[in-house]
């Protein structure tokens, strides 16, 4: 039988952090077993947000050396730059004759800026630039170009997934078959959100994340700034309310959550005591990807070499698909 295809893109945009490690890269990497998985860095999408060249090469190269430290194997999965596909930009271009402009007026990233620009009494399309308007029929091309059944997702790209599926379908009813593969997001339950440093959702906009090749000192001290109670030492604690135990469930082994759940509800542990032994574990579950993530980060031709025979390899698929779709719609 023919294997199911997996495809999601990563935003060159920022440091990763864990909420993007246990959130997308660990899951989407765990499909590459039963999936013909094609994960690639979404760098025009990139392109709204930053646009300083050597900042967007540098991201460029951080999320593609994070993605290889963690375990994704160019031989295993299809990766590659977004950029070097330009058969996506000539779908998105399609597809945006089959967006209602309605549907992209209710995308969340979009309405967000509105709403903001809205309460500081701006403008309401202040700083929106098409691009980001436009961003989910671009989403939609970079996975429907590669008749994706499923896309491994953090929970705030779901709508956009809906829109991708939406856009898909409205072309096939157009045509009167499925000339689009309509894709699924597919979206971890256990790890919807991970904890950030204040408790909130770790996110860059809340500015409570942990990067996760952060040297170990730093690690340390930025692990020292988990907010907690004001428990004195003797008292027991409740593990399941605490953001230390929130951020060491996702190292920890069920022995390991145990254990740490007795020395909570025993009393007489302290929360500088439960930092310390969340910095350990976590600081020797990332050693090893951090080793590998230095050494892939230094040779950066290395990266190069990867993503462009990748974005070949991509590119040999995408014509084949965009050859076949322009003879439906009645360009040949
Ligand atoms: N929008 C995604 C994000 O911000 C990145 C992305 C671009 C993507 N294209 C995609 C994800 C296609 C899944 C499928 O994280």
């Amino acid at each position: 039988m023919k294997r199911k295809i997996a495809c999601t893109g990563i935003k060159p945009t920022g440091t990763p952090h864990i909420g993007n490690y246990f959130g997308a890269i660990k899951p989407a990497l765990e499909l590459v077993k039963d999936y013909d998985a094609r994960y690639f860095i979404a760098d025009y999408h990139a392109l709204n947000a930053i646009k300083d060249p050597k900042q967007l090469r540098e991201a460029t190269y951080e999320v593609a050396a994070t993605w290889l430290a963690c375990g994704l194997d160019p031989e295993k999965a299809l990766v590659y730059r977004q950029s070097q596909v330009p058969e996506t930009f000539d779908l998105s271009t399609i597809l945006l004759a089959f967006t209602p402009k309605g549907l992209m007026n209710r995308a969340h990233a979009y309405k967000a800026m509105v709403q903001e620009n809205l309460e500081m009494k701006r403008d309401p399309d202040d700083g929106v630039n098409m691009g980001l308007f436009t961003y989910p029929v671009l989403m939609a091309a970079d996975v429907i170009l590669f008749d994706t059944d499923v896309v491994p997702v953090g929970q705030d790209q779901a709508q956009h997934l809906e829109m991708a599926a939406d856009i898909a379908q409205s072309v096939n009813r157009n045509y009167g078959k499925e000339v689009l593969t309509v894709p699924q997001p597919l979206i971890q339950e256990s790890t919807k959100t991970v904890t950030g440093l204040d408790g909130r959702k770790m996110s860059k906009s809340y500015n409570n994340t942990i990067p996760l090749f952060m040297e170990p000192k730093k690690l340390r001290k930025l692990l020292m700034k988990i907010v907690t109670n004001s428990q004195t030492v003797e008292e027991p604690k409740d593990p399941d309310t605490c953001n230390i135990f929130a951020i060491y469930k996702l190292f920890a082994t069920e022995e390991q959550q145990t254990e740490m759940r007795k020395k909570y509800r025993a009393g007489g542990m302290g929360w500088g005591y439960a930092k310390q032994t969340l910095f350990e574990l976590m600081n020797e579950y990332i050693t090893p990807l951090r080793e590998k993530y230095n050494k892939i980060i230094a040779d950066k031709e290395c990266i190069d070499k990867i993503l462009s025979e990748g974005s070949k390899r991509a590119r040999e698929i995408a014509t084949l698909k965009m050859a076949k779709l322009k003879k439906e719609l009645g360009y040949s």
